[in-house]
């Protein structure tokens, strides 16, 4: 039985979703959950020499899809599945969705093959609720640091981005319920303020 609560973070890369993950994680801690801090790729030994390969080497687009859902197939294993069983909360630096908006939306993996990557990997589990920053192309790219290396995502073009954006908000209009739709223009502190009134909630 699952006791516990899986929240994902997302959004295209520049959105702004890591400087506020810390954050939420502070303000669900201070409401007395034990939360589980954790990131995609990555999150396991494993898991993060994937992240390597994945952010750094070319490779074909069903290539980059099996890799990354095998990642999360070791991260649930490893580390979301206990930690949900144990009661505590998990704060999830991206999943599936990421998978869906980039491999799906960006690469223009079918469709219907991340969903039957999806229902192998996590046939039951979805995030109790998904954060999304949103925020248009032009300010994502220029928050993108232009002083450190760009990963292998980072570096693509706007319509990449453009396209890994449709993706996530076709998501949206999939399964409204769980998602949250974040204005990520707007200045940190008005987000922190919208984050405390989910948290509230929660
Ligand atoms: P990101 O989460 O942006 O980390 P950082 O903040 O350190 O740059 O980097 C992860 C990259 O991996 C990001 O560009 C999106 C990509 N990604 C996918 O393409 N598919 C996936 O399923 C996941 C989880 C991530």
């Amino acid at each position: 039985m699952t006791l516990g609560k899986l929240i994902t973070f997302e959004g295209i890369d520049g959105a702004g979703k890591s400087t506020h993950l810390a954050f939420f994680a502070e303000l669900l801690k201070e409401r007395g959950r034990r939360v589980v801090v954790t990131r995609e790729p990555g999150g396991t030994p494993l898991g993060e020499k994937l992240r390597e390969l994945l952010l750094h080497e070319k490779m074909h687009l069903e290539t980059e899809a099996l890799l990354m859902f095998a990642a999360r197939r070791e991260h649930l294993a490893q580390v979301i599945e206990p930690a949900l069983e144990r009661g505590d909360w998990v704060i999830s630096d991206r999943f599936t969705d990421a998978s869906f908006a980039y491999q799906g939306g960006g690469r223009k993996l079918a469709e219907d093959k991340l969903v039957a990557l999806e229902q192998w990997v996590h046939p039951r589990l979805q995030p109790d609720l998904t954060l999304l920053f949103d925020v248009p192309l032009d300010v994502a790219r220029a928050r993108l640091d232009a002083s450190r290396e760009l990963d292998k995502f980072e570096q693509e073009k706007a319509e990449f981005f453009a396209a890994t954006r449709e993706g996530y908000l076709r998501r949206v209009s999939q399964f409204p319920q769980r998602f949250r739709v974040i204005d990520s223009t707007r200045p940190i502190e008005a987000i922190r303020d919208e984050l405390r009134e989910i948290a509230g909630k929660l």
